[in-house]
């Protein structure tokens, strides 16, 4: 039996990913730029098992659903070929967010499998290639092999792979995570940005925005200039939504709950707090801020109607991997 284990966290787009410029290849039609996420970890545990008849793969403690197994073993099946093995695997794999974070978990999740097969499987890899298995699985994943603040580009061939801006320690930036429903999303954000692609009009202003977003936000980043920042990461957030929003039939993620979140924020940053909203494909909203705020943020996000619950995260390391 060969194992492994790997910890891998969260990520949010600053810059986001939405739509595909290759579907087979999983190649994203945009770039996008991400902070990982501390204290949002998945830990996966990949054992390669003989006496397996069939792939297995257990999330939270409950056998996953077909659909999910079916990825996992695309990406088991890479890993197999590439070490030379047909052994199948056990994979456990458990999510520390805080309970019912309402978060989605894709990203730490394909991430922490690419790189606990790789080395159970006995394979010696780099980042990049763990972060383009990872991407080939699930694009956002790309970005969570590596800690701190991380970009993603566009096109390109079946080796693209993220790369690291700065690390955790560049800029002490907060996440304030405003949680406005339970349970899963209506559409996930594979088929819905397939859908965009397919039918929004404005699908391809979306594709010019982002690729003059996103090396900007890269360059506020590198620079630590969160006035550049703010009206970047709100820009691409709401780009993102309005091109889902005219989608046939329209994609909508908000909630009342959202839209009261994103009033809050609105008001706070017209009474002078540098802060911008950002959501994805859910109807939680996430607060972009400088750690001196993220307190009284996340107490007003805690009054507002309709926001459940807060959560804290900060920048958080890249994979960590160890053979057990
Ligand atoms: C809204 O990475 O889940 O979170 O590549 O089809 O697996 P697939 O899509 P996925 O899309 C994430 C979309 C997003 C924005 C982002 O994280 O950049």
């Amino acid at each position: 039996m060969r194992r492994a284990r790997a910890r891998a966290r969260a990520n949010i787009a600053l810059a986001k990913y939405w739509g595909k410029a290759d579907d087979a290849r999983n190649l994203p039609a945009v770039p996008s730029v991400s902070i990982t996420l501390d204290p949002l970890v998945t830990e996966t545990i990949v054992t390669f098992d003989d006496a397996l008849a069939s792939d297995r793969f257990e999330l939270d403690g409950e056998p996953a659903r077909e659909a999910e197994v079916k990825r996992v073993t695309k990406l088991l099946d890479e890993v197999r070929a590439k070490a030379g093995i047909s052994t199948r695997a056990r994979v456990v794999s458990e999510n520390h967010f805080p309970t019912a974070a309402g978060l989605a978990s894709s990203a730490s999740g394909f991430a922490a499998l690419a790189g606990a097969a790789g080395l159970a499987a006995g394979l010696d890899e780099t980042p990049a290639m763990l972060s383009a298995r990872a991407r080939r699985a699930s694009a956002s994943a790309a970005r969570s092999i590596y800690g701190g603040f991380v970009e993603l580009g566009a096109g390109g061939d079946d080796e693209l792979s993220a790369r690291q801006i700065a690390g955790p320690e560049h800029w002490d930036l907060r996440v304030v995570v405003a949680v406005t429903a339970e349970g899963r999303k209506a559409v996930g954000s594979r088929d819905a940005m397939g859908e965009t692609r397919a039918s929004s009009v404005y699908y391809p202003a979306w594709v010019d925005a982002s690729k003059a977003i996103a090396p900007r936000v890269a360059a506020a980043i590198a620079a630590r200039d969160i006035e550049a920042l703010l009206p970047l990461v709100e820009q691409s957030f709401f780009a993102m939504h309005a091109v889902a929003m005219t989608a046939s039939p329209s994609i909508l993620y908000w909630q009342p709950g959202s839209v009261a979140a994103l009033s809050t924020i609105r008001r706070m940053r017209e009474a002078g707090v540098p802060v911008a909203p950002t959501m994805d494909a859910g109807p939680h909203v996430k607060a972009i801020c400088l750690s001196d705020d993220a307190d009284r943020i996340a107490a007003e996000l805690a009054e507002t109607d309709g926001v459940l619950r807060t959560i804290v995260a900060r920048p958080g390391a890249g994979i960590e991997l160890e053979k057990v």
